[in-house]
């Protein structure tokens, strides 16, 4: 990653994102909307490579599994609305929650577990005092912005104020000083709620009717239609265990705090797999699942150096996940978790929770087991699940991407893995005349049937490979008056702009070599 300041790469990034296509605001032109965001011509690109990758690495040709054995893999695309028994079943109506607040005065609301909070401590000469407690929304800088409000609060202060060890989460606070707490948009003490459970679920009505029974959701993650869909993938595609089943789609959450940029959104699309394991097996195959996303991060282009893998505590284990093996989550470092890590993608032994419950709720019992035919066993399987973001992918791949660069024309230069890059070659002919442009026609028309390449025929040079630089494509082809003598072109490569020769004939070869 490049040189520039922490604080202001994200807001450049941003900026880049919005200028050149990549991501936009929701619904901009009516103030937007909060925690949801579009993908401009070039994101949509961007995504489409990440989740055209994990589609074709995952599933029509993944590596070899534990024994060096072939891993089997099928592909599913469930409806985003389900039967609401299902949500029952999996333990979302009941358990997916997130700890909420609000301000009485402000109507903001707040994750309870987000606020950080610290005592206002003044001294004179003798003794300290408590002027009360100041939480602030969980930022980059947390620290200097709880500063900035004390600050403010004791403008009028004469004595000296103590600024705070450390801030504490407002979760772990007593009542007594929850109660007194002066919130993050206000002046005064005691305007914030206790903290209550807020269900994620987004709710919708199904018919014409909107009485209870009409009550759905949208689903928030993808996993429960491939667990509903077990038994009709077992009896439809000749499946043994172990195999998995495959699912890119959206998904909804109604996040209390949706922010920095996509990577809280409260729409989102996730990929995920459920390998389903025979129970004796399930902690071979969470180490190896864990180990190969870990690594398929990296063969797309996010650096070792950015990227961990952190095992979860008990605590932060899902319901789903407390009697198994463990989760582990691949991290990234964002700029606005640096140095800490966010997550990308979890890892997650579910054991046969999904597959029991839905087996209880929807009276399938044993149906829903797998017989094995060679030892006559029938048993529920384990399940390994690899679940990770588009969205958060796509975004540490523009955060991994980004460099500064005051050597360059753009002063920015975007470094995808060719693989990852939404163009992958611009065609243009140095001058729009002397039968270059109509050369670069015909190698952009045969070149397009295959890759995503662009024809920039205006503007001089320097302009169009400083365009080109901005979104990252790796290889810029100029036709240029020696073409005309010698039908070779001149290829210049985006990060270290090394210029070449190559036979105008030779192009496409090169491209399958590189991409
Ligand atoms: N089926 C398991 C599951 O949904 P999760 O950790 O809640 O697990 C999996 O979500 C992945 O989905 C996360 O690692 C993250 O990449 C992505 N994700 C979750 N919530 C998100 C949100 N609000 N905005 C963007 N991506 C999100």
């Amino acid at each position: 990653m490049s040189e520039v300041k922490v604080s202001s790469k994200m807001d450049k990034l941003v900026a880049l994102c919005k200028r050149r296509g990549f991501i936009f605001q929701s619904s901009e032109i009516y103030g937007g909307i909060n925690g949801f965001w579009d993908y401009g011509p070039l994101g949509v690109e961007l995504k489409r490579n990440l989740k055209e990758a994990w589609w074709y690495d995952n599933v029509l040709c993944p590596d070899l599994g534990l024994d060096n054995k072939l891993v089997d893999m099928v592909g599913l695309d469930s409806s985003i609305i389900m039967n609401p028994k299902a949500w029952i079943a999996s333990g979302h109506v009941g358990g997916f929650s997130d700890p909420m607040v609000d301000c009485r005065e402000t109507k903001n609301r707040y994750r309870a577990d987000h606020l950080k909070c610290a005592e206002l401590v003044v001294m004179n000469a003798t003794e300290s005092h408590s002027l009360g407690w100041l939480a602030v929304v969980d930022a980059e800088d947390v620290e200097s912005v709880w500063k900035k409000r004390a600050e403010k609060l004791l403008k009028k202060e004469k004595r000296e104020w103590i600024p705070p060890a450390h801030l504490s989460s407002f979760t772990e606070l007593p009542a007594a000083i929850q109660k007194s707490m002066i919130g993050p948009d206000t002046d005064k003490p005691g305007t914030l709620t206790e903290p209550r459970l807020f269900n994620l679920m987004f709710k919708t009505m199904i018919g014409a009717v909107e009485d209870a029974s009409a009550v759905a959701y949208l689903r928030p993650e993808t996993a429960q239609g491939i667990f509903v869909n077990f038994r009709n993938v077992m009896d439809t595609s000749r499946v043994k265990i172990p195999f998995g089943i495959a699912q890119i789609g959206k998904a909804f959450r109604n996040e209390v705090t949706p922010r920095n940029f996509t990577f809280r959104s409260r729409e989102f699309e996730q990929m995920e797999i459920e390998f389903f394991v025979h129970p004796n097996q399930a902690h071979d195959w969470y180490r190896y699942w864990t180990q190969k996303r870990f690594e398929w991060w990296q063969s797309i282009g996010i650096s070792a150096e950015n990227l961990r893998l952190r095992p979860q505590t008990q605590e932060e284990l899902a319901h789903y996940a407390k009697e198994g093996a463990g989760s582990s989550d691949v991290e990234y470092r964002f700029p606005f978790t640096d140095p800490e890590f966010g997550e990308l993608e979890g890892v997650a032994h579910r054991s046969d929770y999904d597959l029991r419950q839905h087996a209880e709720h929807s009276g399938q019992g044993d149906r829903l087991k797998y017989f094995e035919q060679e030892t006559g066993e029938r048993f529920f399987p384990h399940v390994i699940e690899p679940s990770a973001g588009a969205d958060r992918g796509a975004l540490a791949l523009l955060c991994e991407a980004y460099c500064d660069d005051p050597n360059r024309p753009s002063g920015v230069v975007m470094k995808f893995h060719p693989r990852m890059a939404p163009i992958k070659a611009a065609i243009f002919p140095l001058v729009d005349k002397e039968g270059m442009p109509e050369i670069a026609r015909q190698l952009h028309a045969d070149l397009r049937k295959k890759w995503a390449v662009q024809l920039d025929v205006k503007q001089n040079i320097g302009k169009r490979y400083a365009r080109m630089d901005e979104v990252g494509t790796p290889y810029c082809f100029t036709i240029d008056t020696q073409t005309l003598q010698d039908q070779t072109v001149t290829i210049r490569y985006r990060d270290t702009l090394q210029q070449e020769r190559i036979a105008i004939d030779k192009v496409k070869q090169f491209l399958f070599d590189h991409l």
